[in-house]
């Protein structure tokens, strides 16, 4: 019982903190995410409120400047590489992921992981950060040529609508002659090779 309150309380001080935190427009995309992650979470047997609390998180830092940014991952020892160094707002998964941490006592890794992951992808990411991932990209308001496959193909198999979306995001940014990061790289190599059934024991 006691676990059930806490998670309502979570999940109400997420969607606060993202209320607070940004625009009318990408708080709007925040909840749509969170039911589109939701919905995906019955239908491939997650925890909803885990689904729900990594989406409600996932952007709450994506309206932070380049150079705060950049403090941020100082200062919190995060990872910052090439990529990164050129376009600051690719921290803005792991920056969440410590808002989460910092503010709001989320201490669920597969939680963090999903809303770290959620931008450019990671080879081994778990069911939750494959359900935050897709959800992000056709959630209602997504509204480009293979959404609606896209859609589909998420209600059926996770790890492939996880793939198809990397791989047309690889190429959408091939085509306007941008970097790619090598984490979507890998992820995708990841998910083209490994096939681990969900809920299946994770190395
Ligand atoms: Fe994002
Ligand atoms: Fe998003």
């Amino acid at each position: 019982m006691e676990d059930h309150a806490n998670a309502h309380t979570v999940i109400e001080n997420a969607d606060a903190l993202a209320r607070c935190r940004l625009s009318d427009g990408r708080y709007a995309h925040t909840l749509r995410v969170a039911d589109t992650a939701a919905d995906l979470a019955r239908i491939h047997n997650l925890d909803e409120g885990r689904a729900r609390l990594s989406a409600l998180v996932h952007d709450s830092a994506r309206e932070t400047e380049p150079e705060e940014f950049l403090r941020l991952a100082r200062e919190w020892d995060l990872p910052i590489g090439k990529p990164e160094r050129q376009s600051p707002k690719l921290l803005h998964g792991p920056v969440a992921a410590e808002l989460a941490r910092r503010e709001l006592g989320v201490e669920d890794r597969e939680v963090l992981e999903a809303v770290r992951a959620h931008t450019t992808g990671k080879p081994g990411m778990g069911p939750l950060a494959l359900a935050l991932y897709v959800a992000d990209k056709i959630e209602p308001a997504r509204d480009y040529p293979s959404v609606e496959r896209l859609r589909e193909l998420a209600k059926e198999d996770l790890h492939m609508a996880a793939a198809e979306s990397l791989r047309r995001a690889i190429a959408h940014n091939e085509g306007r002659g941008k970097d790619i990061h090598p984490s979507s790289r890998e992820a995708l190599e990841w998910l083209e090779a490994d096939r681990t059934p969900q809920g299946g024991v994770e190395q």
